[in-house]
């Protein structure tokens, strides 16, 4: 069996442990595999190289990819579909294994089955996102760096009490990630881009806790409504003085926990098999506490939202 791996869209820890454990697979096996440097994008200008196990084992437990990545709808474009399917053929591809978060596997499995060509996908993503699944691989690292930061910002804030600080997380568009760390962190209150909150609210929940607690922790999602103006806003109209911290990059880029080790071994074993088995479409998941092959696109699931209950439990709507 000939593999080629394809990392799309944003990086997330436990990529690299995933593509290790592939290549250790197939090394195990006698199969080949070939990795593609930046994307689909790479991938269509035949920028290929070797994946195997000893070129993979430094990177294991490091974050980001060994193979670059790229966010650009390449497939879309005719010509580009045609490059691909000659780039296959003349290098002999049997299947391809493709790492990435909600956008990625949502466009470019469904394009890659039509052309005929056979798909495993694998969700890797910080924001878990990804219908279909409970977790994605690199989710649970990006909690464990923001709460690195957030253990510090507790640790001052009771050391001179009555502060109020607020948190801001990556996420995109959604708030799994925020709501994860804001209920695991204590928070008092949580903003994602999903619900609406009102701004007279929000400042007076957070001095309310502040005097009550001698210390307030705000986390939002970037992706929340007015995220970058709120703090200076609540500074202006309701006079609270407010120390944020944007996590950033920073909470992306780091080593995998290691949750997203043993998720990220699993689903490239779970791959691996399916792909030896002859699967031509798939998607590893975890369903209720279980990792498995599904044999279809993430596409036939609906979208998730962050849990309503939890978000009104954190901001005391409830
Ligand atoms: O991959 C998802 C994500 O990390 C989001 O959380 C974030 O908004 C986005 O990627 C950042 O993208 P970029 O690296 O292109 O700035």
């Amino acid at each position: 069996m000939r593999t080629l791996l394809i990392v799309s869209g944003g990086d997330s820890p436990g990529i690299n442990a995933a593509l290790y454990r592939f290549a250790l697979l197939a090394d195990q096996w006698g199969d080949q595999v070939i990795g593609a440097v930046g994307g689909v994008a790479g991938a269509v200008e035949g920028h290929l190289t070797d994946i195997r196990p000893e070129l993979l084992a430094p990177f294991a437990g490091s974050g980001g990819t060994y193979l670059s990545t790229s966010r650009e709808p390449t497939l879309n474009d005719p010509h580009n579909r045609m490059k691909l399917s000659e780039i296959i053929s003349r290098q002999r591809v049997d299947n391809i294994v493709l790492f990435g978060g909600d956008g990625s596997l949502r466009h470019i499995p469904p394009i890659l089955r039509d052309m005929g060509i056979d798909c495993i996908g694998i969700p890797t993503t910080i924001d878990n996102d990804v219908p279909g699944t409970d977790e994605t691989i690199g989710f649970d690292s990006a909690c464990n760096a923001a709460h690195r930061v957030i253990d510090g910002l507790l640790a001052t804030g009771r050391a001179l009490p009555g502060r109020i600080f607020s948190v801001e997380t990556l996420g995109g568009s959604t708030g799994f990630l925020a709501l994860e760390i804001a209920y695991t962190a204590g928070a008092h209150a949580v903003l994602v881009p999903e619900y609406e909150y009102d701004l007279d609210w929000l400042a007076d929940r957070l001095s309310q806790a502040a005097d009550q607690y001698k210390l307030a922790l705000l986390v939002l999602s970037e992706g929340a409504a007015a995220s970058r103006i709120l703090v200076e806003d609540m500074q202006r109209q309701h006079n609270l003085r407010i120390r944020d911290t944007r996590l950033g990059h920073g909470q992306r880029g780091v080593s995998p926990s290691h949750r997203d080790r043993t998720l990220a071994f699993q689903m490239a074993e779970i791959a691996f098999a399916g792909l030896h088995d002859r699967v031509q479409v798939g998607t590893t998941l975890v369903q209720n506490g279980e990792i498995q092959l599904c044999e279809d696109l993430v596409t036939r699931f609906p979208s998730r939202q962050p849990d309503l209950l939890r978000y009104q439990q954190i901001n005391g709507l409830v």
